[in-house]
């Protein structure tokens, strides 16, 4: 057996209520000035108050950057940078959805690396270029999907090559993350259904990954369960505290798990956003049980746990039947949760295939699909789920 290598994350404060400590957090830290990473739509949500509040009762100072696309670009890195370099900050706050805290996990990077973005890019061995010389981060995840709360990823669109590239290096995981389901109520049903399934397809992808990791494995299939039990719920309910605090972890778990890298929905995700302008999670939730049925026969076994964490009873089913069943339950969550079923609802027309296609093909994820991809299948997938 080849030798492995298993790390874990960061340092996480979970539970109603935790913004509460943000000060006592950030007093482990001697730092100057913060600079506030988000969205626009974060602060007319009234949720960066939560932050600058209790900054300006602790008498921290601050500067706020809340220029972040929802597919965040390379020049909302170097903005966000000159902001910190102008106002003469130390220490960001990553807050929002994955797009912020990406955004944030870059701009710390940026302003002690002097070379361009694109050097960084995992394509062209750029984690290797990374030092531990960063700004301190501290993250607060405000949607329950993309786990890049405790991931040492993030993504962005590069200028040069207008595809979704991802940068990764240990150094860029957050210090401390405070997770605090109750920031996650005012989340509008079709951002909670699509960020849902973007964490459920993590887990299930790095779950049915190549990469041998068996403690991720027990994580993504505890990520799973707990999206079975919670996402409907939280859908239907925004205000249930249980099922938002089930999401946020299952969110976390599948961040986790996808150290083990992921598969092909994420691959033919990908392009769906630079491409066609869709919602990540949408695009990973239109075509994930396609990719479940083009991995049937190569991960029988494993589509059958997947099943099993759906609580379904699989006793006396053969491997392809409990398989199907797995196909079943997530096309079935998408329905209840009001997902399309079809990418031509989106606006996603036949001509983009061959562009979606291609980019698909270049995309890393699908690498590690337990059944490998030709462009070919590429574009069948595309097909199938348009
Ligand atoms: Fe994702």
């Amino acid at each position: 057996m080849n030798p492995s290598v298993f790390s874990f994350p960061n340092k996480i404060v979970f539970g109603n209520g935790t913004i509460n400590t943000l000060s006592e957090q950030l007093s482990a830290f001697s730092l100057r000035k913060i600079l506030l990473v988000t969205d626009e739509g974060i602060r007319e949500a009234g949720l960066t108050d939560e932050v600058t509040k209790r900054l300006e009762s602790a008498q921290i100072d601050y500067a706020v950057f809340d220029g972040v696309h929802g597919n965040p670009i390379e020049a909302d890195v170097l903005d966000g940078a000159e902001i910190f370099q102008k106002e003469g900050c130390d220490f960001v706050i990553g807050m929002g959805g994955g797009s912020p805290m990406d955004v944030a996990k870059l701009i710390c990077l940026k302003v002690t690396h002097e070379l361009p973005l694109e050097t960084y890019s995992n394509l062209h061995g750029g984690s290797e270029k990374i030092t531990s010389n960063l700004p301190s981060m501290l993250a607060i995840p405000t949607t329950a999907g993309t786990g890049s709360e405790v991931g040492r990823g993030a993504v962005v669109t590069l200028k040069s090559v207008n595809r979704k590239t991802l940068v990764f290096s240990p150094h860029l995981l957050p210090k401390v993350v405070i997770a605090d389901p109750k920031l996650t109520v005012g989340l509008p049903r079709k951002l909670t259904a699509a960020t849902g399934m973007d964490a459920l397809t993590h887990n299930i992808e790095s779950y049915l990954s190549t990469v041998y990791h068996p403690i991720c494995d027990a994580i993504a299939l505890g990520g799973i369960r707990l999206v079975a039990q919670n996402l409907h719920r939280a859908v239907e309910n925004g205000g249930d505290l249980e099922a938002r605090g089930g999401m946020m972890i299952a969110a976390m778990m599948g961040a986790i798990a996808f150290q083990k890298e992921l598969g092909v929905a994420h691959s033919l995700a990908h392009p769906l956003s630079t491409v066609a302008g869709l919602h990540h999670g949408l695009a990973n939730a239109i075509v994930l049980p396609y990719t479940m049925k083009f991995n049937r026969e190569a991960a029988p076994n494993r589509l059958r746990d997947v099943a099993t964490s759906f609580d379904v009873n699989v006793n006396g089913l053969s491997l392809e039947e409990a398989a199907q069943l797995a196909i079943h339950q997530v096309t079935q969550l998408c329905e209840d949760i009001g997902i399309p079923a079809r990418l031509r609802e989106v606006n996603v027309t036949e001509e983009m295939i061959p562009a979606l296609a291609k980019a698909a093909m270049e995309d890393a994820c699908h690498l590690t699909n337990p059944r490998p991809c030709t462009e070919q299948d590429m574009i069948d997938l595309y097909r199938q789920a348009i």
